[in-house]
């Protein structure tokens, strides 16, 4: 089968990656792909919002199966566009994306289904935000309702700052035109459980925890991800059940009777607070960069699980034992701006995986070109050790230019 991946980050590279691990795949496509991506599947110049051009190209190709990593694409109707053509793609429609591109459709959905979450109100008058905010405890938490890359939340500890939030995100619509929801403070461990589903069938993945804020110690402003690992040692069993069956398959379910049954991964970003397991956000894809540490974990064919979704058939789940660990090298100034085009050497030294997040090819050398760079990923028998191996691979990549958290993993490690 031919089979092509949309995006062009760690994420996809790392489904690339296990999608070639696969026997039934004959050649992998990625659009557009990144130069370390380009080692293992053919780069094709189109961006992810070029959904006819994508169709086009996966028609024309004999594209036997898409996979979707950003939720750019899905946003911009990349799974509609492809269903009408009746071409296989692994991803959810537009509608089903709205869990995670609209907040408010989240929040309301879970309200109605009594799934449990931080309250919360929405609002489109700065006036009325402000009034409310300053009636409230704080922190506060103010989301601005769309995709804002991982940047649109706002932990405000005083009135000024959420003063100034609430003016970016409603006054001069820094991420574009739309509502904030204002929500409870939750406190507590974080934690990413990624379900693939279809209709009503819900298959667990491993669980892993991301790291958003981009110093040691969670401190700095918040990014798309500094790092990951899995599995998360502070998570029992029955928390994972009770995620499972109070949190994911309720979801799920609640999609199929709202009209918009989701298939593809479902992604809960829980929170083990005193007072149970909460949710503080759903994606409606893989996370990035929690999908490097989960997959390197499959044992089982990655493509017959993207099948089994899209045709809504039964499958099984089997995953390695080992642990993973991965660190974000990422461009100095990230998540503010940075420059771009910095040579990376000593990539071939490195002995565990490394995934490209933002790279591009200039001649014979690898440049940066992006905010975040490479996902360092190591392994091992235990978080310990995959750490390790982490940080020593990280010492053997070169570059003048990028920076990392030493600390990923600190709360397996102190808990
Ligand atoms: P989100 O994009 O919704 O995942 O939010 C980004 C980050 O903000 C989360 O990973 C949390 O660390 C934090 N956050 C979001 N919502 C809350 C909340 N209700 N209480 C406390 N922290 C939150
Ligand atoms: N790691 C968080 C996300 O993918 O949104």
């Amino acid at each position: 089968m031919k089979v092509l991946v949309i995006g062009g980050g760690g994420r996809e590279h790392a489904i690339v990656d296990a999608l070639s691990r696969s026997p039934q795949v004959e050649k992998i496509f990625c659009a557009p792909g990144n130069a370390g991506i380009a080692r293992q599947a053919e780069c094709v110049a189109i961006r992810e919002t070029e959904v006819e051009r994508l169709r086009d190209f996966a028609a024309a190709e004999g594209i036997g199966l898409t996979v979707v990593g950003p939720e750019v694409a899905l946003a911009a109707g990349v799974v509609d566009c492809f269903k009408a053509a009746g071409l296989r793609i692994f991803g959810p429609t537009k509608a089903a994306a709205r869990i995670e591109s609209s907040k408010e459709f989240a929040k309301e959905l879970m309200a109605k289904y009594e799934i449990p979450t931080a309250g919360f109100r929405a609002f489109t008058e700065y006036a009325a935000a402000r009034d409310y905010v300053a009636g409230r405890p704080f922190p506060a938490v103010l989301k601005y309702d769309g995709l804002a890359a991982g940047k649109g939340v706002v932990i405000a500890q005083t009135m000024e700052e959420a003063d100034s939030a609430l003016k970016d995100m409603l006054l001069d619509d820094k991420f574009g035109e739309g509502k904030v929801v204002v929500e409870d403070y939750l406190e507590g461990p974080e934690f990413s459980f990624m379900c693939f589903v279809s209709g009503h069938r819900v298959w667990p993945m491993v669980l892993a925890q991301d790291h958003k804020r981009a110093y040691d110690g969670d401190k700095g402003p918040n990014t798309g991800g500094m790092g990951a690992y899995s599995p998360l040692p502070f998570i029992t069993a029955e928390d994972e059940r009770f995620a499972l069956e109070r949190i994911l398959q309720p979801v799920a379910d609640a999609m199929v009777a709202e009209g918009c049954p989701f298939e593809g991964v479902l992604y809960g970003g829980l929170m083990k607070t005193a007072q149970g397991i909460k949710v503080i956000e759903f994606n409606a894809r893989f996370g990035d960069p929690e999908t490097e540490v989960v997959l390197p974990r499959l044992k089982s064919d990655i493509v017959d699980i993207f099948c089994a979704v899209a045709e809504g058939r039964d499958t099984q789940l089997e995953w390695h034992d080992f642990a993973a660990l991965g660190i974000v090298l990422a461009s100095k100034g990230y998540p503010g701006s940075y420059e771009k085009g910095y040579e990376i050497t000593g990539l071939e030294n490195v002995e565990g995986t490394v995934y490209h997040m933002g790279t591009k090819a200039d001649g014979d050398r690898i440049v940066t070109a992006g905010g975040r760079v490479l996902f360092v990923v190591g392994t091992g028998r235990d978080l310990a050790e995959a750490r390790a191996a982490a940080l020593r691979d990280v010492e053997r990549i070169g570059c003048d230019n990028l920076f990392h958290r030493t600390d990923i993993g600190h709360w397996a490690f102190e808990k």
